[in-house]
This record gives C-alpha cells, sequence and structure tokens, in this order.
C-alpha cells in the first residue's frame, strides 16, 4: 500500500492502547528488515531517517527503498524525519515523499521553538503531513550530565499544554527520563511527570531514546499515553553483534550477502520483539 501519515496511524493506537515502533534506518538492510518484521508480526510501522541517514544514504534513494517497500507490504508504513532541525531540511523531505516530520526546536527557548515548530505545522498540514516536536531536552548518555542536571531538562507538563495548544503539533516527544545511546546503568522514567504530560496535551507522546529501557518499563509508559517509540541502538547494536559473529566464524568470506543477510535477519527478530512489547503486534488484521 502507500505509504501513510503518522497521525492516520495514531487513532486506532489510542483506541486500542498500544504504541507504534519507529525504527530508524540508513541502509537497503535495515528498511528490509523492518518492513518484513512488520509484516511477520502484522503491525503498522514507522521507519525514520535522521539528517545524519539521509547524508548517508541520499534523500531520493531513502526515500524511494521506503516508498517501494511499502507499496509491496500488506501492513501500513510511514516516513519520518527523526530530529530534523531545519525548516529548509524539513521541506526537502516533504517535497521527497516523507509524510510525516519531525522538526527539533528543543534546544531554541520556548518562544522560538513554538515558532519554529508553527511554520513548520502550516506548511507540513496544508499537504497532509504530519508532524511531531520537541519539548524539553532529551540528549546523549554520552553527554556526561548527572541525573540532577538531566532532570532540569525535563518536559514541564504546563509548558507543553502551551505549545501544543500553540503550534498544533501531532505528536510530542518528552523528556522523562530516557537518553540517546546506550545507557550505563538502568534508565528511570518518571511516570509521574508522564501522566501529567499527557492528561494536559491529550496528544499521543513520543518516546525517544527507547534502546536499552526494560520491556517493563516500555509497557508501563505505553499505559500512560505513549504511541510512538524510538529504536535505533538497539538494532545498530542488534545487526552488528551478528555481522561481528558472522565474519569472525566465516573469516574467508567475502560475499557481503553472506555477510549482511544473517545480520538482517538479527535486526529483524530484535524488530519483532519491540512490536510484541509496545502491543501492535497483531493490530493489522485485514
Ligand atoms: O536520535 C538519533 C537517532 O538515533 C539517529 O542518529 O543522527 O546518528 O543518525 P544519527
Ligand atoms: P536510541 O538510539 O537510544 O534508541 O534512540 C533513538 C531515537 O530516539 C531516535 O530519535
Ligand atoms: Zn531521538
Amino acid at each position: 500500500m502507500s505509504l501513510v501519515t503518522i497521525a492516520a496511524l495514531m487513532p486506532q493506537a489510542e483506541k486500542e492502547g498500544y504504541a507504534v515502533g519507529a525504527f530508524n534506518a540508513n541502509n537497503l538492510e535495515f528498511v528490509q528488515a523492518i518492513v518484513a518484521a512488520a509484516e511477520r508480526q502484522k503491525s503498522p510501522v514507522i521507519i525514520q531517517a535522521s539528517q545524519g541517514a539521509i547524508n548517508y544514504a541520499g534523500l531520493e534513494q531513502i526515500t524511494a527503498m521506503v516508498r517501494t517497500a511499502a507499496q509491496a507490504a500488506t501492513v501500513p508504513v510511514a516516513l519520518h524525519l527523526d530530529h530534523g532541525t531545519d525548516f529548509n531540511q524539513v521541506m526537502r523531505c516533504i517535497r521527497a515523499g516523507f509524510t510525516s516530520v519531525m522538526i527539533d526546536g528543543s534546544k531554541l527557548p520556548l518562544q522560538e521553538n513554538i515558532a519554529l515548530v508553527r511554520r513548520v505545522v502550516e506548511v507540513a498540514h496544508a499537504v497532509g503531513v504530519s508532524v511531531e516536536a520537541e519539548l524539553g531536552r532529551i540528549g546523549g548518555t554520552e553527554e556526561h550530565i548527572t541525573v540532577s542536571d538531566r532532570e532540569a531538562f525535563f518536559t514541564d507538563p504546563d509548558e507543553a499544554e502551551t505549545f501544543v495548544k500553540a503550534t498544533g503539533v501531532d505528536t510530542l516527544a518528552v523528556a522523562i527520563g530516557t537518553a540517546h545511546g546506550p545507557y550505563k546503568g538502568e534508565p528511570k522514567l518518571d511516570f509521574e511527570r508522564l501522566e501529567a504530560i499527557r492528561a494536559r496535551v491529550g496528544i499521543p507522546i513520543v518516546l525517544h531514546g527507547s534502546s536499552g529501557v526494560p520491556d517493563e518499563a516500555i509497557r508501563q509508559a505505553v499505559a500512560r499515553g505513549v504511541r510512538k517509540i524510538n529504536i535505533d541502538t538497539d538494532l545498530r547494536q542488534g545487526f552488528t553483534a551478528r555481522l561481528r559473529a558472522v565474519m569472525a566464524e566465516q573469516p574467508e568470506e567475502y560475499d557481503p550477502r553472506k555477510l549482511l543477510g544473517p545480520a538482517r535477519e538479527a535486526l529483524q527478530q530484535v524488530i519483532e520483539h519491540k512490536m510484541q512489547v509496545f502491543g501492535s503486534a497483531g493490530q493489522v488484521r485485514k
């Protein structure tokens, strides 16, 4: 089927109380593994490309790969720009055929973030493209900041209400204790804050930095209104671990297909497990 928007995926996720996985892709093997996992699990799915992914793969190529995979799929697939920071980049993605974009103004002061997001929402909604924004700062595990420093960047529920009303954004990424990249210890999510934000904004919440978050914490986040879950690091690690193992087992092998094929299978398994935890597995019932 044709690519769908994230906004189109949300009503059923809200009704049934599950989250749709948003999996980062930079190349053919990842696109194939993500769609194969969605097919096997009968799950809706979001494939997202970061600005880094677009620089690596090329905007036209990554769009064409995802569109082609979606057209052959029986499950709905959305193509989303992850952490777009530049208005012009967002416009290029919309023109290329992305069905959803994130405009990440989280490093800006509140009013500047609002102004940037409003500008994107106005254009994107005019052409039927969904918009995600970020309030608070999610950051990376590699940034050596203390827990209390990180908490200073958590999303404020009052601000979230103001932000959503002022921007008309479709989904909101929040800072509640997750971070991008591999965690050193176990992340502690601020579920009370999540509940407070959700009660105020009433729109689907997005959880970034979800790799390495224990399955039970993910389930609790979904129960409190998280409807899109971003996963990148767990995919990179699952794929690369298998690739390293195959290369070690078969040091003479030089056919990339024999090395990348098993890594792609391992990746698909990681994704299928996530879909089961998110509750999106089995939700496509045609
Ligand atoms: O949140 C960021 C994603 O994991 C994408 O990472 O910018 O290295 O492609 P990247
Ligand atoms: P992880 O790499 O920590 O899973 O984060 C992914 C993400 O938030 C992409 O936007
Ligand atoms: Zn992110």
